[in-house]
């Protein structure tokens, strides 16, 4: 007699996924996911309650708010987030319910700090605007004084947020032979530092700041942390770069001080409203825009997948998981 196949534990995964993650997902649980489509908030709640389901994959575009937990059928147990930040996480409902809730730290930091620096480059070179030149085959006689950018190395990096992804962009700058400075709430050890200088006062560490990169989460006390009031802090020709949360910048602040001039360019991965975004943007050309795409490397986002289903497996198999948002 064959021996009884034990009962897969069930999961619904509202976003679609890698291909190597869904195969592992299909896998492992018995896994609803489609590979042409996202799932909705309705469905994913019907799917939930049909299937009796324990365990929810989702991401930083899908809202784990107060609602969408007291709603969540008592089936489920543990709901993994495929990103790090969790702004988009009721943390307060979801304790209250006792649902686990996990997310993705650490895989994530390298590419999101390529990505990052990668927006610093091609705003202080004006790469956008030199890739539409080179398509429009406008590429006619120069001046030694056109197209112009800003140097990089020998400026000032003035980051905001010292966590892994703040830190990773901080080594990055140093191999830029650039200065770096940063800001948050408390000073890090030295060893943590990557040569870094903590600066207490967040205007003190805008004045001096050539180029500003954003690392920190998004909070209520984070939310439009640059405004026209902080903007107009930063040294004329100054650059912003944003591969965190939209909400950290005022946007129509920062697309005034473009306009103007008194900012050189900026490099905008994220967005307020995203996936929707104040299409002023377009019209800017010193912006280099990208749509959120921090950790979007096969490599980082594979890695991010597995990170999820092994956080879920081991939250079903009544052991900690790995990456709880809290403890
Ligand atoms: C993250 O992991 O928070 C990235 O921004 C993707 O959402």
């Amino acid at each position: 007699m064959g021996a009884t196949a034990m009962p897969r534990h069930r999961l619904v995964c509202v976003r679609r996924l890698p291909p190597a993650v869904a195969a592992r997902a299909r896998a492992e649980y018995d896994a609803v996911l489609f590979d042409d489509r996202d799932i909705g908030r309705e469905e994913s709640l019907e799917l939930l309650a049909g299937r009796g389901a324990e365990a929810l994959l989702f991401s930083s575009g899908f809202a784990l708010d107060a609602a969408y937990i007291a709603a969540l059928p008592d089936s489920v147990r543990v709901a993994a987030t495929c990103s790090v930040g969790f702004d988009h996480v009721d943390v307060v409902a979801a304790k209250a319910r006792g649902l686990v809730v996990t997310n993705t730290p650490d895989v994530l930091t390298g590419c999101t700090a390529d990505l990052a620096f990668s927006l610093l480059l091609a705003a202080a070179r004006r790469l956008p605007e030199a890739d539409r030149m080179m398509r429009q085959d406008a590429w006619g006689p120069r001046s030694m004084g056109d197209f112009l950018g800003t140097r990089v190395w020998g400026k000032t990096l003035g980051i905001i947020g010292m966590g892994r992804i703040g830190r990773a962009v901080a080594r990055r700058a140093r191999g830029f032979d650039m200065r770096v400075l940063y800001h948050d709430v408390a000073p890090l050890p030295p060893a943590l530092e990557e040569g870094a200088h903590h600066v207490p006062d967040l205007a003190e560490l805008l004045r001096r700041s050539q180029f500003v990169s954003l690392h920190c989460p998004l909070l209520p006390s984070t939310r439009h942390l640059l405004n026209r009031e902080t903007l107009a802090l930063l040294p004329p020709g100054a650059i912003v770069v944003n591969a965190a949360r939209g909400g950290l910048i005022e946007e129509a602040a920062l697309i005034e001080a473009l306009r103007e001039g008194r900012l050189a360019a900026a490099g905008l991965d994220v967005f307020e409203g995203e996936p929707r975004f104040d299409r002023r943007f377009i019209d800017l050309p010193n912006v280099a825009l990208a749509p959120h795409i921090g950790s979007g490397t096969v490599e980082t986002r594979d890695a991010m997948g597995f990170r999820c289903l092994d956080n879920i497996a081991a939250v079903l198999a009544d052991h900690p998981a790995i990456d709880p948002l809290w403890s």
